[in-house]
């Protein structure tokens, strides 16, 4: 299946460059719809134009309540016909609004072996609490900060020699691999939410062939 996807950005988007290079090269079977940016100087919204794709600004600011903003960015996703939708360092905290009209259908990727340091600065907070190992996930985007099921993680090792930006760049890579990944196996629906007694998890189906 291919995604029809919406990207939200809040920065710089290195992890949306990853998904518009790999999308162009047949790597992540995905239509990127349009990026949509809160902050009308995220540097994403240039590197969507350069890929020739729809750059569109909802700023947080004039709106009175999240739900409210919110509403006006699923409207601006529905336009674009996004059915999936990728948060590549996206800055807000969905509401409700959000989650149901593109439920079971919003990923994000977080700088973080999650559960292990939720929120801001994942990375600086492993840092400062010197842990020998952090790393990045994708995860489905549930009602809490950081807390979705997740689909996939990779490990980054953290050397005693590096200093916080090291840091930040090795797990910076290593999310853009992982987020095509990730998306990829969404794709060809091998990673699906299900539903049972413990609750929602990511069920994966191993690419190994079946035996005889
Ligand atoms: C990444 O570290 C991502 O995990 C986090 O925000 C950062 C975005 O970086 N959610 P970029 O804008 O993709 O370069």
């Amino acid at each position: 299946m291919t995604l029809e996807l919406g990207v939200l950005v809040s920065g710089s988007g290195t992890n949306l460059q990853a998904l518009l290079d790999a999308a162009r090269d047949g790597r992540l079977d995905a239509r990127i719809r349009v990026v949509l940016s809160n902050r009308p100087d995220a540097f994403g919204l240039q590197r969507a134009r350069r890929a020739g794709v729809p750059a569109v600004v909802v700023d947080h600011k004039p709106f009175s309540s999240r739900a409210a903003f919110d509403e006006a960015v699923v409207a601006e996703l529905r336009k674009a016909g996004v059915e999936w939708v990728a948060l590549a360092g996206f800055m807000r905290v969905l509401t409700p609004l959000f989650l149901d009209a593109f439920s079971g259908r919003i990923l994000n990727i977080h700088p973080s072996l999650l559960p292990a340091f939720p929120g801001v600065d994942a990375q600086g907070q492993a840092f400062r609490a010197g842990v020998h190992e952090t790393g990045c996930t994708v995860h489905f985007v549930d009602a809490g900060v950081d807390t979705g099921p997740v689909v996939l993680q990779r490990k980054v090792p953290i050397h005693s020699t590096d200093s916080e930006d090291d840091v930040r760049a090795r797990i910076l890579e290593q999310e853009h691999e992982l987020f095509v990944e990730a998306l990829s196996l969404v794709a060809a629906g091998r990673a699906r939410l299900v539903a049972d007694a413990h609750g929602k998890h990511v069920l994966i189906e191993s690419g190994a062939p079946s035996p005889p």
